[in-house]
């Protein structure tokens, strides 16, 4: 490494910064593994943490990288991870080899896993856990000289937060109600083959509010129809409450969304000839076990509107209407692409209020966005870049979408 003393003041700086600038330990911590992962040239971080006042294992509370770790855990001695905390001793497997570490390769499935480096992170006072490299960027593997590195990074990040705030407990994740393993999907025109999701490692859990952040072309409207039972992905796995729908026919598909999924878009896609309420028992007609519709009007705050049409509503009205037709499906899960992106600022914040009750009421929601603020609302937000998961992260304190300003 040329220059790595430079490199690694730099480096220090830089997290000593990112440190003391952070308003709350979360920020702290997630800021901290950015500048340590970025001063690594690592492809995946993890902090994991130890939950002394729990359950006493290693939980991943932030990490960087393409696969989702939100439900994975290590006891002391368990793993590369769990071994490091216990000795308190690095763990340089330069050359990773899956059937050494079994732990690690299970972690990580979905990636191919080269090279990997688990240091303390520890201060003065306590062990807090430990950070774990997986992968340099650039594909070479890692080095004694750059592990080193990473071993006072961690230490100096740990000294630098001190010893004055202790951690929130580990978000605890409900069953998984959707599973994606290594989803790709490409578009062919002629000869042209374009790789739109190169990869995707995603659980998503029963109840909660996940937030999908991505600039506009990185894949997400691609993974969430792929989610929706809409499209299908190239390769890859998808199951739905354990039930594999990788294979499934269309027919299989069309039924699978109709019982199981509501969607919300962009556009409202209302039928201007009806009412509001009408618009809602055309699909409670088509499925199982419908709500009423009366009181999905109600819960989106709209039953004195019922019997207008969409022409004599206003735009957060329509999306409110169309956020009543997802929930008269009952579904188990409401999808919403960009819900607000037509809306401004004060009726966004209505139709997310609106939102943010239905996820109280116990649906699972993905919404899709490129508005980082909206990520504030978030149970959990899951960054893409280029038809990749980059970065998961748990809100341990999610906002009101009455406190978002943008
Ligand atoms: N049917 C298709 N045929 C070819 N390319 C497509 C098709 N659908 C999407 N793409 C391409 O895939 C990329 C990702 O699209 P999309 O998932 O809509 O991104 P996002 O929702 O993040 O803006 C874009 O470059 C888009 O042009
Ligand atoms: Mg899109």
């Amino acid at each position: 490494m040329e220059n790595s003393m430079l490199q690694y003041y730099r480096a220090i700086g830089q997290i000593q910064n990112v440190i003391s600038n952070a308003s709350s330990l979360d920020e702290a911590l997630q800021g901290g593994l950015k500048a340590i992962v970025d001063n690594a040239g690592a492809e995946s971080g993890v902090i994991w943490y130890v939950d002394k006042a729990g359950d006493g294992k290693l939980h991943p509370y932030f990490w960087i990288g393409p696969v989702d770790l939100t439900s994975r855990s290590h006891a002391p001695g368990d793993g590369a991870v769990g071994r490091v905390f216990e000795s308190q001793r690095a763990e340089r497997l330069f050359e990773f080899d899956a059937l050494q570490d079994v732990e690690t390769a299970i972690d990580f499935a979905g990636m191919d896993v080269k090279s990997v480096v688990c240091v303390p992170f520890s201060n003065n006072f306590e062990d807090l856990g430990v950070i774990q490299f997986v992968n340099r960027a650039d594909g070479e593997l890692f080095t004694d000289e750059a592990a080193d590195v990473m071993e006072i990074m961690a230490m100096m990040a740990a000294i630098a937060l001190g010893e004055n705030e202790s951690i929130a407990a580990p978000w605890q994740p409900g069953e998984i109600v959707m599973q994606l393993r290594d989803i790709t999907r490409e578009f062919q025109n002629g000869d042209i083959v374009t790789k739109v999701l190169k990869g995707v490692n995603l659980d998503v859990y029963e109840g909660e509010f996940l937030v999908l952040l991505g600039e506009s072309g990185c894949g997400k409207s691609t993974l969430l129809n792929i989610i929706g039972g809409m499209d299908s992905a190239t390769s890859g796995e998808f199951s739905y409450l354990g039930q594999d729908l990788s294979h499934a026919t269309q027919e299989e598909l069309t039924e699978f969304r109709r019982d199981n999924v509501g969607f919300i878009f962009q556009s409202y896609n209302l039928m201007p000839n009806l009412t509001a309420l009408q618009n809602l028992k055309l699909i409670a007609e088509l499925v199982k076990e419908p709500m009423d519709a009366d009181e999905a009007l109600e819960i989106v705050g709209l039953e004195d509107r019922k019997r207008n049409y969409p022409s004599q509503m206003s735009g957060g009205q329509q999306q409110r209407v169309s956020i009543a037709r997802a929930l008269v499906k009952n579904p188990k899960v409401i999808l919403a692409d960009e819900p607000t992106a037509a809306l401004d600022y004060a009726t966004s914040i209505e139709v997310l209020q609106v939102m943010e009750e239905v996820v109280k009421g116990g649906t699972t929601m993905v919404m899709v966005t490129h508005n980082e603020e909206i990520t504030r609302m978030a149970d959990r937000v899951v960054r893409m870049r280029d038809g990749r998961m980059h970065e998961v992260t748990v809100n341990r304190h999610p906002a009101h979408a009455t406190d978002l300003v943008w």
